[in-house]
């Protein structure tokens, strides 16, 4: 039992790495802490949690199930995967670009100087589409990293993404990687803005609002 018990929390945590050739990748610094709590926080309240997880070095929380991908384009089908869910919470940092053609070999410095280029082509975007499906969450949440003008910017991303809630975070400090946050919780009605703390207690008081909202 428990205040989420019979609903299903989708979970996208980590970074996603998108492969240059096969020994490389472009990569971000999320840690996919921020993710991970929250999949366990709603484990806690009795949520049957599917928690899709970027390349992390972190234990899988008691009673969560766990698909682990690599690139953005796997995470989008592990999502599509996953559904249906009561509430999807989008915590993971996307690449917003990939290599537009991975090498076959590793590339090689042939000596004359000459670097090759990175041809960059744009990733699918989960929560948008996840925001237009059919299968859409009742509850859909995404989050926000921004280096400036944070609420103005989550306020934008809440009508393109077609998302309920946009969670905004300020990432200019530590929070990638880091074990606090401060977030801002960003709805159609208002903002709610939480003073820094644990990304423990973090994940705790948006999965209580959660519940809240899905009662
Ligand atoms: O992992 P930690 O080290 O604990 O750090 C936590 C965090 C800073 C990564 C996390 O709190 C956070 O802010 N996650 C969102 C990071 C992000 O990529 O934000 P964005 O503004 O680029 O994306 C907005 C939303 O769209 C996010 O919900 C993201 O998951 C989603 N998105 C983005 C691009 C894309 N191609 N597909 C997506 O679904």
């Amino acid at each position: 039992t428990g205040a989420l018990a019979g609903k299903h929390m989708l979970v996208t945590a980590g970074p996603t790495h998108e492969p240059i050739d096969p020994v490389r990748y472009i990569a971000n610094r999320s840690s996919g802490k921020q993710g991970f709590a929250i999949a366990a926080a709603a484990a806690r309240m009795g949520a049957r949690v599917t928690l899709v997880a970027g390349p992390v070095t972190l234990p899988t929380p008691p009673g969560v199930t766990r698909v682990d991908v690599e690139s953005a384009r796997e995470m989008a089908a592990a999502v599509a995967a996953a559904l249906p869910a009561d509430v999807a919470v989008m915590v993971a940092a996307v690449a917003d670009w990939r290599v537009a053609t991975e090498a076959g070999q590793k590339l090689k410095k042939d000596g004359s100087g000459a670097v090759p280029p990175l041809h960059l082509t744009e990733n699918p975007d989960i929560l948008a589409r996840l925001g237009a499906s059919p299968e859409r969450p009742r509850l859909l949440v995404g989050f926000a990293a921004e280096t400036e003008n944070v609420v103005t910017h989550a306020k934008a991303k809440l009508a393109r993404k077609g998302a309920d809630w946009i969670v905004a975070n300020d990432v200019s400090g530590d929070v990638m990687g880091g074990h606090l946050n401060a977030v801002h919780i960003v709805r159609a009605e208002g903002v709610e803005s939480l003073p820094e703390m644990p990304k423990d207690a973090v994940a705790a008081a948006l999965v209580e609002r959660i519940a809240d909202a899905l009662s």
